[in-house]
């Protein structure tokens, strides 16, 4: 290992918001990207949908909904590391996207709305994390409203997620009297200035817990109120542990205001203080340490045309070890074959630009010609999978028909590429003709659609199938299975990859099916 190579790898911290749909994601992106100086000032993140940036008809979609169905990778400097935030997909629609970009971090920032508390959501994306372990920082965001107390909402984070909380900062006051927040490891109240919302504010701090300055800034009241909780905390919570926070049992806890642009420097400053540099990962055949010298990656997402001329399709690889340069060779491991990489990109910012270099913890982009599939492992020659890239069970069907007949071939071709980068799932029953959609949410759909015009010349429509649910089908004896493919063949299809899936059409079905075969695993993911 070298000393550079081990000095850029521990400078990265490559993480994901999670959060309930409205609690302040993008805001907080965007603030974020304004402190790590990667935009000049805020309001530039959303509804940039003009000029070089890609307008294909499901963008057009994305734009109209005002939802983010893509999702980017940004990497800007901040203290003295280099942060990689891998941006998700809000909406439910798209959470199977989510699942996997959660795969290809190393910790995550916790959003909630202060106002409302844990919701849906972010309960769902922090069973996730937590398969994984991973360490998560909590934003209690938009203290400039009126929100419930903060002793409550920790506690409520504490007993609803099951991750003892750990504040930080402490806020003072909330809404039209939100004052600031005293920051419980430095010893100092930081003050909130109102319309400084798009630009990096100078801060007015103020020293130490008994200063009389304190009473003169915040007003003798809420000095005092301050001080009382304080104690209140100090007795009731948790402190901060970093062994605790590395194993996911705790998380450290900051109040701001995204919208108000306050608070968000305190939460990059914890999160690139303590947030782990890139971790290991596991292969099937060995644990892969990031600090290794042989380069090591694998691709969480595959995006299809990001710039409607190139009508390219970008696989989104996070480099596990080593380091990428431009033109190496990389041993694509599924297929066997070794390859020359001349003309990846990185995300500096979101704008698209060649990798000259990258390291482990980077995300660099990789263009493909159908070649690469989600899950696929790249490395310099060793032969190695690596694990944990999921695939879930989709819960919608339909069947999908063609208006014009003759493009069968096409609408085949568009369904397996569109399932191969997770934007679908495609089943084809073993018994008879038909193509089924199988999504995850119902907006996947009219994505698929709207896909299949553009990048297929292909108009296709749906209809409603009797399919409930579907589970991937295994079994270690191939007589057993042989039996079951012979006596299930109504309910068995091939997924876009050709693994044998049972397409139940109720729940009660599935479970019969269960009970008497049960020799048979029936799945609810499915590795890549
Ligand atoms: P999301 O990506 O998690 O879905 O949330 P987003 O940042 O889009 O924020 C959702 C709404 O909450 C937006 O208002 C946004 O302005 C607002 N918001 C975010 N942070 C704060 C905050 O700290 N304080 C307050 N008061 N509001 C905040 P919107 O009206 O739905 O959209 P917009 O028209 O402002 O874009």
């Amino acid at each position: 290992m070298s000393n550079t190579l081990l000095a850029e790898v521990a400078s990265r911290r490559t993480f994901a918001i999670i959060s309930h749909p409205d609690a302040g994601k993008t805001t907080i992106t965007e603030k974020v990207l304004l402190h790590g100086r990667a935009i000049q000032s805020a309001g530039t993140v959303k509804g940039r949908g003009s000029g070089q940036h890609a307008k294909s008809d499901w963008m057009e979609m994305e734009k109209e909904r005002g939802i983010s169905v893509t999702t980017s990778v940004m990497q800007f400097p901040y203290n003295s590391c280099l942060v990689n935030l891998l941006d998700t997909p809000g909406h439910e629609d798209f959470s199977e996207d989510t699942y996997r970009t959660l795969t290809a971090v190393d910790s995550c920032l916790m959003v909630i709305d202060a106002a409302k508390g844990v919701e849906d959501r972010t309960r769902k994306l922090m069973e996730v994390t937590r398969l994984r372990d991973t360490p998560i920082v909590t934003f209690m965001n938009k203290l400039d409203r009126d929100i419930r107390d903060p002793m409550e909402l920790l506690d409520e984070v504490e007993t609803e997620l099951n991750i003892l909380c750990a504040p930080i900062t402490w806020p003072i006051g909330c809404g039209k009297l939100f004052k600031g927040v005293y920051h419980l490891h430095r010893d100092e109240t930081i003050l909130y200035q109102t319309g400084h919302g798009h630009t990096i504010q100078e801060l007015r701090i103020v020293k130490g817990l008994d200063n009389p300055d304190l009473d003169a800034a915040v007003g003798s009241d809420f000095a005092e109120q301050l001080r009382e909780e304080l104690e209140l905390v100090r007795g009731a919570s948790n402190e901060f542990d970093k062994e605790l926070f590395l194993s996911g049992e705790l998380t450290p806890v900051y109040f701001g205001t995204a919208l108000g642009n306050f608070g968000v420097d305190h939460m990059l400053d914890g999160l690139t203080e303590w947030a782990p540099a890139p971790m290991p990962r596991e292969t099937s055949e060995r644990t892969v340490e990031a600090g290794e010298d042989k380069f090591s990656g694998f691709v969480f997402k595959i995006q299809a045309n990001m710039d409607p001329k190139h009508r390219d399709r970008i696989a989104f690889m996070r480099i596990v070890s080593g380091k990428y340069t431009q033109g190496m060779k990389m041993k694509h491991v599924r297929i066997g074959k070794t390859v020359n990489i001349s003309d990846a990109v990185t995300f500096m910012a979101g704008d698209r630009e060649r990798a000259e270099e990258a390291f482990a913890g980077d995300i660099i982009g990789l263009h493909n010609h159908g070649t690469i599939q989600i899950g696929d492992t790249f490395t310099q020659g060793e032969d190695l999978k690596f694990t944990g890239i999921p695939n879930f069970a989709p819960e919608m069907f339909r069947r999908i028909r063609l208006k014009d007949p003759l493009k069968q071939k096409q609408l085949l071709k568009g369904l397996v590429q569109l399932s191969e980068e997770g934007a679908v799932q495609v089943f084809r029953p073993l018994d008879t003709n038909d193509l089924i959609v199988g999504a995850v949410g119902v907006l996947q759909f009219e994505v698929v659609v709207a896909r299949l015009k553009s990048e297929y010349n292909v108009e296709a429509i749906y209809e409603a199938v009797n399919v409930a649910t579907a589970r991937w089908v295994y079994c270690e004896d191939g007589r057993k299975l042989e039996e079951f493919k012979r006596k299930c063949s109504t309910n068995l299809a091939l997924d876009g990859g050709d693994n044998l899936t049972y397409i139940a059409p109720t729940m009660v079905n599935l479970n019969l099916s269960m009970e008497r075969y049960p020799d048979i695993q029936f799945a609810k993911t499915r590795e890549h």
